[in-house]
């Protein structure tokens, strides 16, 4: 079992997005500890995707700073920050539907020896051996994840649920230091939610992979997460363990969308 420490894995100083007249996100800071699993809620369009692609570098934020293991990361390219150990999946599923489920592991891995494999291409020396090491971690994903039996499978041809499976699979195949999963069980029955909670708990568990995931409600988030950060019209209203996050007056007040009263 992963131990927590107190050392920061992401830390968010006073981020600001703005996008023409809208501001998304209000000068946002919170850190997330390594080992953790920390969770982003709140209403829709709130933020909480925005802010993931601040943090892995597909917006640059127009104001504050954003530090991966103690180091500035906010003008890095998103190459280079997913090169340091940022994973993420997607909200809609962003995988290649027409190829097969080890196909898209194998890009996940290297996107350059994915091409390889696509075009049925030779392998010598460095190239090979990389290819044999690829090939043995996406194994030990395609364990962990119980996903043998749909490895031949074209992933557009597989349940919703699966498919889900396999995007994360894709992003654990980098061998990431932090994963950032944006509403990973959105869509799913509950027998599918539970199966990917119980996966996001073992990454954090089994690999001691430090989580950052949105969930729009607070369903799963509730049962997992260690914290919690509440996001409402870009602000960020709370923060706390989810016990304290399911108390608090701004969360509620927030989900109902009351000005005031509420229980
Ligand atoms: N590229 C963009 N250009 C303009 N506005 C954007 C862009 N991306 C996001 N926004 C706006 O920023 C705000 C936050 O959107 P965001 O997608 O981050 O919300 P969210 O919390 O992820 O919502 P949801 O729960 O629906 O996924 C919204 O008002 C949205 O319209
Ligand atoms: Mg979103």
């Amino acid at each position: 079992m992963a131990v927590m420490s107190q050392a920061s894995a992401l830390e968010l100083r006073g981020v600001s997005m703005q996008f023409g007249g809208v501001q998304a996100i209000k000068k946002v800071g919170f850190q997330v500890r390594e080992g953790e699993l920390f969770a982003l809620i709140g209403p829709n369009g709130a933020g909480k995707s925005t802010l993931f692609n601040c943090i892995n570098g597909i917006y640059k934020p127009t104001e504050g700073s954003i530090f991966f293991r103690g180091r500035d990361i906010t003008a890095f390219s998103p190459f280079k920050i997913a090169h340091m150990g940022i994973a993420r999946t997607f909200q809609n599923i962003a995988l290649f539907h027409r190829m097969s489920v080890l196909d898209n592991l194998l890009l996940g891995r290297n996107p350059v020896l994915g091409a390889g494999v696509l075009r049925g291409g030779l392998f010598f020396g460095r190239a090979l051996r990389e290819e044999l090491e690829a090939r043995e971690a996406i194994e030990k994903i395609i364990d962990f994840l119980e996903i043998e039996r749909f490895r031949k499978q074209i992933v557009g041809s597989l349940p919703f649920g699966i498919q889900r499976r396999i995007e994360l699979g894709r992003a654990l195949a980098m061998k990431p230091k932090v994963l950032l999963l944006d509403e990973p069980v959105s869509g799913m029955n509950s027998e599918e939610r539970e199966d990917m909670a119980r996966f996001i708990l073992d990454i954090k568990e089994e690999l001691g992979t430090t989580v950052v995931l949105i969930d729009h409600d607070m369903g799963v988030v509730m049962d997992i997460a260690d914290r919690i950060v509440v996001l409402n019209f870009g602000i960020k209203i709370a923060e706390g363990t989810p016990e304290a996050i399911a108390a608090d007056r701004h969360v509620i007040q927030a989900y109902l969308g009351e000005e005031e009263g509420a229980p």
